[in-house]
């Protein structure tokens, strides 16, 4: 049984198998989740995450089900285990969105249905494929048979949060450079390089832009203050100082790099309306590929290469 928790549950090869389903315009005719339900749960809110796996599933042939925390009452009203157990008796998948990480875990260990992580607070798998698609069509393709994103430098400027994480596992197992810039305290921590270093992925990290801007492809931001950190928000805010993505950080990288952010953005904190609304921003292709994202994952755990 095969689950996405995480980027780097897939090879550099599943990963563009993924890709390579996601840009066939003829993955929608096969259906291949004809009559069967996918569960979709949400402990947090969500607009893109939601409306594009339900819309996935729905042009696969299924049904997709909402269902949120207040119904089923994970360690509540039932363990995460006999909720999933429960799940797999209706539906071919179950989606997640959670706060902690080990509920998709333990979901994941009863491995009798496909768990989709939908974001935790670690990881945000299918918002990274998402991302990956839209770097691709920013760009001319690579000749020969190398990895989809060599040579490519993505540069997050921001917390290393679940976004950042999934984004640089997705990109180092494509050949792509990852470098992020943040305030030490909110930068990746031994054993997230850990992990990166186990699919042989190094980044590069500072805490002044300056040093990882210049020479990028695209810079991405996301929020400073993520669903479930609203209590620090104040002192982020104040420990981001200086780290907004602005016309003047976006133009360091030079005119051809384009500005990415997996929204919702916080406009005027991590970035301007002149970046989020400007030419070289792609963040309304980046909502839609969302949907690019969810359709090819959930066809190839269904077994499409
Ligand atoms: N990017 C993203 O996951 O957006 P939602 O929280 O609106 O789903
Ligand atoms: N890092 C953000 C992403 C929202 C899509 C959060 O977890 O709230």
């Amino acid at each position: 049984m095969r689950h996405l928790l995480e980027v780097d549950d897939l090879t550099p090869t599943e990963l563009t198998e993924i890709i390579n389903l996601g840009r066939n315009p003829t993955i929608t005719h096969k259906e291949v989740l004809r009559g069967k339900g996918v569960a979709c749960y949400f402990e947090k809110p969500s607009a893109r995450t939601r409306n594009s796996t339900e819309m996935a599933v729905v042009q696969l042939g299924g049904h997709p089900v909402y269902i949120t925390e207040a119904e089923v009452g994970i360690d509540t009203r039932e363990s995460a285990e006999d909720v999933t157990r429960t799940l797999a008796c209706y539906h071919t998948a179950v989606c997640a969105r959670v706060f902690d990480h080990s509920v998709l875990q333990r979901m994941a260990t009863v491995d009798i249905v496909p768990v989709v992580n939908l974001l935790s607070d670690e990881a945000h798998p299918l918002q990274a494929v998402a991302d990956v698609f839209t770097i691709l069509d920013s760009f001319p393709p690579l000749q020969n048979d190398r990895l989809l994103l060599a040579d490519r430098v993505i540069t997050y400027v921001g917390d290393a949060n679940n976004v950042a994480r999934s984004l640089a596992i997705a990109v180092g197992l494509l050949g792509g450079e990852f470098r992020i810039a943040a305030p030490s305290d909110y930068q990746f921590n031994e054993v997230d390089l850990d992990r990166l270093a186990s699919s042989n992925i190094t980044v590069s990290q500072s805490d002044r832009v300056e040093d990882v801007v210049p020479g990028s492809d695209v810079i991405y931001s996301d929020t400073w203050t993520s669903m479930g950190q609203e209590a620090e928000r104040v002192e982020r805010l104040r420990a981001f100082e200086g780290f907004q993505v602005d016309e003047k950080l976006l133009a360091a990288a030079g005119p051809t790099a384009i500005f990415m952010h997996c929204l919702p953005a916080h406009r005027g904190e991590e970035v301007t309306d002149g970046v989020l609304d400007g030419s070289q921003s792609r963040i309304w292709v980046q909502a839609a590929h969302r949907l690019t994202s969810a359709r090819s994952v959930l066809a190839w755990l269904h077994g499409e290469r």
